[in-house]
């Protein structure tokens, strides 16, 4: 029988929202610990270079709080590489980075980039923090995964979630990946772009033990939590106008 599926959960999406007001609400960390009583399997938060969403005190509160491991996804830089160290973090998940992108736009070129990530990787390791590779599902850049002695991949299902054409083109080469991954001894993990839909094709993927997803689930929490959010806001209303706080003291 197959293993079950990780799911880790994505919360950039919360600080982005708690960024827009340049305030603390609504608080990652909040979201990070309703994941986790959810039964999520992990918290990925990525740290970019911009601090465009997740902060550095986000982290440390993630670190602080959380039961279940933080996956912490951040380019490969030294700035990132101190940041991972010190915050004492067991789990990264290296990620391409431009600072004009809307969003990871595919996976990291492993093969251009060997000596730099390699150097990273090891710097890592010797803090016994386990290293994941964010790249796009093709068979050459997960053999210098393998040589890079990674100890998992994460294979990027963007092109798979949007391309309407070539779906079944995109998902057999998803297959193809996580098979060679496996056959490698790497770990294979998924994620981006991922939709209800899109994950019950890449849910049979029996290599693949771990999904990552993020922005989707954060989008349906609107519709399937704005009722309660609206019902409990209503309440608050209609029994604080027979009262005030304020009125009295004054
Ligand atoms: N995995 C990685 C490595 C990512 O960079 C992202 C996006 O930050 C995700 C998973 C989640 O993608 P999405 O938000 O589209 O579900």
């Amino acid at each position: 029988m197959a293993s079950k599926l990780k799911l880790g959960i994505n919360i950039d999406h919360v600080a982005t929202i708690r960024n827009a007001r340049g305030g603390l609400h609504p608080d990652p960390i909040k979201a990070a610990l309703i994941a986790q009583s959810a039964g999520a399997d992990n918290i990925t938060a990525h740290l970019r270079e911009d601090r465009r969403h997740i902060s550095d005190i986000d982290i440390k509160k993630l670190v602080r709080k959380l039961r279940i491991p933080l996956n912490l996804e951040m380019a490969p830089t030294k700035e990132m590489l101190k940041i991972a160290i010190n915050s004492k973090v067991k789990r990264v998940c290296l990620v391409p980075e431009k600072r004009k992108e809307i969003t990871t736009e595919g996976g990291l070129n492993v093969i251009r980039n060997k000596k730099k990530i390699s150097l990273i990787i090891t710097k890592l390791q010797n803090y016994n923090i386990k290293v994941s590779l964010f790249i796009d599902p093709c068979l050459k850049q997960i053999g210098v995964c393998k040589e890079l002695k990674a100890s998992s991949v994460e294979l990027h299902t963007g092109e798979f979630c949007d391309n309407k054409k070539n779906k079944k083109k995109e998902f057999i080469q998803i297959k193809k990946s996580a098979n060679f991954a496996k056959n490698n001894k790497l770990e294979c993990h998924a994620g981006h772009g991922l939709k209800y839909n899109d994950v019950k094709e890449i849910a049979k993927i029996n290599e693949i033990t771990e999904l990552n997803i993020g922005h989707f689930i954060i989008g349906e929490s609107i519709f399937d939590g704005l009722k309660q959010s609206i019902l409990k806001m209503r309440k608050i209303i209609d029994s604080s106008r027979k009262k005030s706080f304020y009125l009295k003291s004054a």
